[in-house]
Formats: C-alpha cells, structure tokens, sequence
C-alpha cells in the first residue's frame, strides 16, 4: 500500500469541485487516511514548493496556493501514487486528456485544481509537511475480502 497527499488548490474550492474530485477517488478505489481544510501560510507554501525556488514560476506558484483555503488529504491504495497522478492528469490542463481530473476541469493557464506527490519520497516527505499530526492507520477488512 502506497500513501499520496493530495491539495485541492484554491481554484478547486472555489470553484466548488472539492466533492467531485474526492468522489473520483474514492470511486476508484483510494481511501482517505486525512482530509482537512488548511488556509496555507507562506511558510508552508514555500516549503511545499522549495524544490522549485529559483524558478521563474515560483513566487507566483506560491502566491497562488496560499491565495485561499486549500483542501489537503492523504490517500492510501495499491500504487497510490502513479494511480493519482494519471487521474489528475498533465501540469498543463490545456495538455490534459479527457477523463482526468485537469483535463475534464480545467482549460487555460495554470490553475491547475490540484496537486498530487510524483514519488514515493516527496509523498513521505509532503504528507509529513502537511500532516505533522500524523494519519489515520486502518485496513478495512472488506477490502480483503473484495480483492480476494
Ligand atoms: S518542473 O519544472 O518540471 O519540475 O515543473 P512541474 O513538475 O511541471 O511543475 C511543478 C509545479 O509548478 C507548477 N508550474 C507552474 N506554475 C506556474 N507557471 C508555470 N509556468 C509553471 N510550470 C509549472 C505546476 O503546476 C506544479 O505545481 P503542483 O502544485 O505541484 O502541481
């Protein structure tokens, strides 16, 4: 089992999405392990995105996800991590194909809805950054039991 975090930008809630886009996931399979509502502070904006500092995007990148609340969450399923990341789909929603997240909800710029870990170490990393009082640790017995 893989963990992932998962922040539903400020475009996502805003533009009331936050239920859809969990409805996917959790249709697909993923369960939510941590689920909250966070007005991102700079400090925390700047550590999520450090390995970007320095690029031409990155003051604007940090300026947009801490522009107003974000919904984060960390999802644990079978290779969680690529999983989402196909569900979200291309950084460049324009790019994005039909049928994931970015490419059904999102057109232009780089508004992108959501952020989602790409590797095992930047989701240890990432959901210890926005979850430092830790996850839920379940099983649920009847996935067993459907997967058998
Ligand atoms: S990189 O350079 O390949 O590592 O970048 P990438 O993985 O494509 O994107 C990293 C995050 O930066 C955002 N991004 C941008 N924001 C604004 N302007 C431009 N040009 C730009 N390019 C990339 C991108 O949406 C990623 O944000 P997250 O929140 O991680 O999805």
């Amino acid at each position: 089992m893989q963990q992932t975090l998962v922040i539903v930008k400020p475009d996502g809630v805003q533009r009331a999405l936050v239920g859809k886009i969990l409805a996917r996931f959790e249709e697909r399979g993923l369960k939510i392990t941590a689920l909250k509502m966070v007005q991102v502070s700079r400090e925390l904006a700047e550590k999520h995105y450090a390995v970007h500092q320095g690029k031409f995007f990155y003051d604007g990148l940090v300026s947009y996800i801490s522009a107003s609340p974000v919904v984060a969450m960390v999802l644990e399923g079978h290779e969680a991590i690529g999983v989402v990341r196909a569900m979200v789909g291309a950084t460049r929603p324009w790019e994005a194909t039909a049928g994931t997240i970015r490419g059904d909800y999102a057109m232009m710029g780089l508004r992108n809805l959501i952020h989602a870990s790409d590797a095992p170490e930047t989701a240890t990393s990432e959901i210890a950054l926005w979850f430092p009082e830790g996850v839920m640790a379940y099983t649920r017995e009847i996935d067993r039991w459907v997967n058998e």
